[in-house]
């Protein structure tokens, strides 16, 4: 088991350091919402996409006590060097897996390998959530959650003035919201929560 009060003490330090080097990590709120999740759901496997510097990866070993298996996959080599350096501080590195990579080249190989999961974070590339969605799907358990992040980008996929160089992940999560809503195997909610979550349970 983790030892609660210092990690929870060395997480805030970790958020004010993010903050201070502007490196994007889950909204307060929405580390309430995954705390909530997680202690109801209590998944065994919990694959993420996007590690950055590891807050969000150590946070969700948090909650569940570090009795749960965490792979989380990050393609900035300097980011996966600062957040195995943090799950060794943290003492879960023999918990938290990182697997360095474009997470378009490592889902399809987690899939192969006949790898499943609990519960799925979707924190990456907006513009490639739905090239991650086919492989997220297979590889999760019948009643695990997907929980995709910031799906509504900052207001500008709700409303009709996104800046031309946002104008592709725009389309691109318009296109997803509209999948998750008429996929079958899935029942999904969004929530404003953060920068948008959605949260889908696999049927
Ligand atoms: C918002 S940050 C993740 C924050 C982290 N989940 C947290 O809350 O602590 C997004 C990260 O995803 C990584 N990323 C984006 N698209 C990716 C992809 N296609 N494959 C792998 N990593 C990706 C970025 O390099 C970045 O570090």
């Amino acid at each position: 088991m983790l030892e609660i009060p210092k990690l929870t003490y060395e997480l805030s330090e970790l958020r004010k350091y993010a903050e201070e080097k502007y490196i994007p990590i889950i909204k307060e709120d929405t580390s309430l919402l995954l705390e909530i999740l997680l202690k109801i759901h209590k998944p065994d496997k919990v694959l993420e996409i996007g590690t950055a510097i590891g807050f969000s990866a150590t946070f969700i070993s948090m909650q569940t006590g570090g009795l749960t298996l965490i792979d989380t996959i990050e393609r900035d080599y300097d980011k996966v060097h600062e957040a195995r350096q943090n799950f060794d501080r943290f003492d879960i590195a023999e918990i938290v897996k990182v697997i360095p990579g474009e997470a378009t080249d490592i889902l399809p190989c987690l899939l192969a390998s006949g790898k499943k999961y609990d519960f799925i974070f979707i924190d990456a590339a907006k513009g490639q959530y739905n090239e991650f969605f086919p492989f997220c799907f297979n590889m999760l358990n019948s009643g695990g959650l997907l929980i995709s992040d910031n799906v509504y980008f900052h207001g500008m996929v709700e409303k009709d003035d996104a800046p031309k160089k946002h104008i592709t992940a725009v389309r691109a999560l318009r296109k997803y919201i509209e999948m998750l809503k008429d996929n079958d195997g899935l029942t999904t909610i969004f929530l404003e929560t953060g920068d948008g979550v959605a949260v889908s349970l696999k049927k």
